[in-house]
């Protein structure tokens, strides 16, 4: 099969894009919200178009094929078995995580999770009346590296009415896969403290095949935890469907299940039928796409590597084992606003302080090298700026 073009130039300017719109009728590179600039996989224009031509768009439910690929593609890539009726069909991961708050404990009742991390991590407690116990990962802060659980921090911190963990793995932003020993620690903190695990793996086929661990899923967790955890997917970040949006939850625990519906009330809309066959399409047929797309996007995260150990100093970038969303740490160019400087200098970053740790930024590589290679001469000029 052809290799696909990631170096083709599509304009998102005037499309209602989010990531572009933001900075509409300026000159700024938009490297900020996580979607890719990239087109999706041939497969699932094709299967998009099929459905469109069918003409008819009334309220759809997931179709039987839809859930055989979605399973097949569960057993093939992550080699777990999953019955069809654990799966939760949803219009996206963050009304997932909301409702996983609210599908155990009572109000008040508290959800721990670890910052820097994708910002509604660190809000979705309050749709369910919940309180946040955020501990920070642990890290050599001196290198932004080496980001894992701190386990005498999460002792430290947590209450009795503790009910939820929210994990998200692979990590956004600081890219780590967490490894089979952080995780049965991890899964250990939980049972101890009869915590339910909701594992984000929205990332988890956007792992680079240089990193240290495999992700695994929670989906394969031990029988000890499996009927108190939710797990949440999608083919949306990697194969570049997000704003289709679908998602889904894997719930094992029918108990648990009914609850975690229940706590989305009437507040979650149907899902678009395009997104459903969006969806199967990833799976089936996108997997050549895929491994395309991660050797692309290693090359950035090398190149940008490359340029920010020799070019950007005292600009730190977390080692990166998934995900296209670098996590730099700019503290030692000691801005007050340093998401406003580099958007001053042409370049439109997500703020570190978002993510619950000020003084760092996330830049988004699923762009082309171009313009990648355009951004990097910028922020060059951004600390020169400073001197
Ligand atoms: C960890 C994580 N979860 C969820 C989402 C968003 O998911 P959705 O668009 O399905 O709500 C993102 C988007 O960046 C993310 O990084």
């Amino acid at each position: 099969m052809l290799e696909h073009d990631f170096d083709q130039e599509i304009d998102r300017r005037n499309t209602g894009s989010l990531k572009w719109e933001k900075y509409a009728g300026t000159e700024v590179l938009p490297m900020w919200v996580a979607d890719m600039d990239f087109a999706s996989p041939p497969a699932v224009i094709d299967a998009l178009q099929k459905r469109v031509a069918h003409s008819v768009f009334g309220y759809s439910r997931p179709h039987a094929s839809l859930v055989e690929v979605t399973i097949a593609y569960l057993q093939r890539v992550h080699g777990v078995d999953v019955d069809p009726s654990w799966i939760v069909w949803l219009p996206g991961c963050v009304p997932a995580l909301s409702m996983a708050c609210g599908a155990t404990g009572e109000p008040g009742a508290s959800v721990m999770t670890n910052s820097p991390v994708y910002p509604p991590f660190l809000h979705v407690h309050r749709d369910s009346g919940r309180q946040l116990i955020n501990v920070p990962l642990a890290c050599d802060a001196e290198t932004n590296s080496g980001y894992t659980f701190d386990f005498d921090a999460m002792e430290a911190a947590i209450t009795p009415d503790t009910r939820v963990f929210l994990l998200c793995n692979p990590h956004n932003p600081v890219g780590r896969v967490f490894n089979d020993v952080e995780l049965e620690a991890l899964i250990e903190f939980c049972n101890r403290h009869d915590l339910m695990l909701c594992s984000d793996e929205i990332h988890c086929d956007l792992v680079f095949d240089d990193a240290p661990s495999p992700h695994r899923t929670a989906i394969g967790f031990p029988e000890s935890i499996r009927d108190r955890t939710i797990t949440l997917l999608a083919a949306s970040k990697t194969y570049n469907v997000a704003g289709l949006a679908c998602a889904y939850a894997v719930i094992p625990n029918p108990t648990l299940r009914r609850k975690f519906i229940a706590a989305g009330g009437k507040l979650i809309p149907e899902i678009s039928p395009l997104s459903f066959h969006a969806t199967e399409a990833s799976y089936r047929d996108g997997e050549l796409w895929r491994q395309q797309l991660m050797a692309y996007l290693k090359a950035n995260r090398d190149a940008l590597a490359t340029f920010v150990a020799g070019q950007l100093a005292p600009v730190k970038m977390a080692p990166m084992e998934a995900t296209y969303l670098a996590w730099l740490d700019v503290r030692g160019l000691g801005l007050e606003n340093p998401g406003g400087h580099f958007e001053s200098h042409g370049v439109g970053l997500s703020n570190g302080a978002d993510f619950g740790a000020p003084g760092f930024l996330r830049l988004n590589f699923g762009c082309t090298l171009k313009t990648l290679n355009e951004a990097m001469a910028r922020m060059v000029r951004a600390v020169e700026d400073l001197n």
